[in-house]
């Protein structure tokens, strides 16, 4: 199921803290990155915070600049962004400034939270969605796309809420701005609380200086697990479409890339067809060869393919759905299914699942994984489309 782009956005102390511990909102961020995040709001179609946020700060989520709400209206979309909180308990107070300013929103809550908002007269300014005895982030998020039609939301604390949806693999994004203050009270709220977090690095995309303060932005790294696919599956899929394009042209095979990741999102090897000079190798047959077949991190690691690994070949005995399985490899990650340009009815994903992988296809993906593939012309491309 597609879900909204999810961005993280929070400011830190030097010692990490969110806030202290006074009644007054901490103000970490300088004016310069204030104005920043503003334009953030504006970029996106809802911004969702915590209840205890709402509680701590009664902050108000709005774009404040006119010239950007303009430019909202001009590019019809409503004026403000949907404001989104989260709350089990319903116990949110009915004159919190978050219901009475700004465009529309919606509360997701438990049954029993609802009944709670209810009572308190919230259904007048917001929309009160239940989603049972606890909350499902993914129902949450499906919710908001499906329903609401959000393809980027900004997500503005707490720690609470950053902690659950990085852990949860649905984070795409996290902007942190490191503010040059300390707050040294071990009774604060932390960013992060404790828990089980990707292993390995995150990717940095971006630094900025703004004002005293810095902005880091960050992408996780670590394939999805299982048959749901994790925001670095869309960046692992990406780089291997662009290998694909490296691929030396044949009017005899399709150009194809492929890339192994470790559970931490370390990348293992990465190959493409033809590469090399050989001139029948298979993407992932060339990325699988770089890799000690003893390496501990093949089980539990991803391949991503921009075509599904080939069932059958003439060229090798062994095609690449079965390498990838002798490998000990049990996910696998693709843009487009195999159509039947070379091979009749070739069903690498069948062999994977029939061994027990979990194949994950991304359908988003499948334009840019047939764009070096063009020269084959359309009837090769369109038998695929046929096949769906
Ligand atoms: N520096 C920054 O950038 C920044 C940004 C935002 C906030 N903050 C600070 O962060 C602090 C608040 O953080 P926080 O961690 O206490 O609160 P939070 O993350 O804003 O909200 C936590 C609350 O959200 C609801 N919630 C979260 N996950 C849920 C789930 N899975 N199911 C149902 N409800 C869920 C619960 O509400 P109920 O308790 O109602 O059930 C929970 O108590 C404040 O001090 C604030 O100033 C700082």
């Amino acid at each position: 199921m597609p879900l909204p782009y999810v961005l993280l956005s929070a400011a830190v102390s030097l010692d990490g803290y969110l806030d202290d511990t006074g009644p007054d909102r901490l103000l970490l961020s300088s004016p310069a990155d204030f104005d920043r995040v503003d334009e953030v709001r504006a970029s996106v179609d809802a911004i969702l915070v915590g209840a205890g946020t709402l509680r701590a700060d009664n902050p108000r989520l709005l774009v404040n600049s006119p010239k950007r709400r303009a430019a909202r209206v001009a590019a019809g979309q409503p004026e403000y962004p949907l404001k989104v909180t989260v709350s089990a308990s319903g116990e949110l107070a009915p004159d919190a400034r978050f219901w009475h300013t700004g465009g529309e929103k919606i509360v997701f809550t438990t049954d029993k939270g609802a009944q709670r908002l209810r009572e308190a007269g919230i259904a007048a300014h917001a929309d009160i969605v239940p989603l049972g005895d606890e909350l499902d982030w993914r129902l949450l998020l499906e919710h908001l796309h499906d329903v609401r039609g959000v393809r980027r939301l900004m997500v503005e604390g707490g720690g609470t809420v950053h902690t659950q949806l990085l852990q949860r693999q649905l984070a795409d994004e996290v902007q942190l701005v490191l503010a040059p203050l300390f707050v040294g009270d071990p009774r604060a709220p932390r960013l992060f609380g404790p828990g089980a977090y990707q292993g390995g690095r995150l990717r940095l995309v971006e630094t900025r200086a703004i004002g005293d303060v810095v902005l880091m932005r960050y992408e996780p790294t670590a394939p999805g697990t299982g048959p749901e696919a994790a925001p670095a599956d869309r960046h692992w899929l990406r780089i291997a479409c662009e290998l694909a394009a490296q691929c030396p042209p044949s009017r005899t095979a399709f150009s194809v890339g492929a890339v192994v990741v470790a559970a931490d999102g370390t990348e293992l090897a990465r190959g493409h067809s033809r590469e090399g000079g050989d001139p029948v190798v298979h993407a992932e047959e060339a990325a699988l060869a770089k890799i000690d077949p003893a390496d501990p991190r093949l089980p539990a690691a991803t391949v991503y393919s921009s075509l599904e690994p080939c069932a059958r070949r003439a060229s090798r005995p062994r095609p690449c759905a079965r390498l990838i399985l002798d490998a000990g490899v049990r996910r696998v990650v693709t843009a487009w299914r195999e159509p039947d340009t070379f091979v009749e009815a070739a069903n690498g994903a069948a062999v994977l699942l029939d061994a027990g992988a979990d194949v994950v296809v991304l359908p988003e993906f499948e334009g840019p994984a047939q764009e070096p593939n063009r020269h084959l012309g359309g009837e090769a491309l369109a038998r695929a489309e046929e096949r769906r």
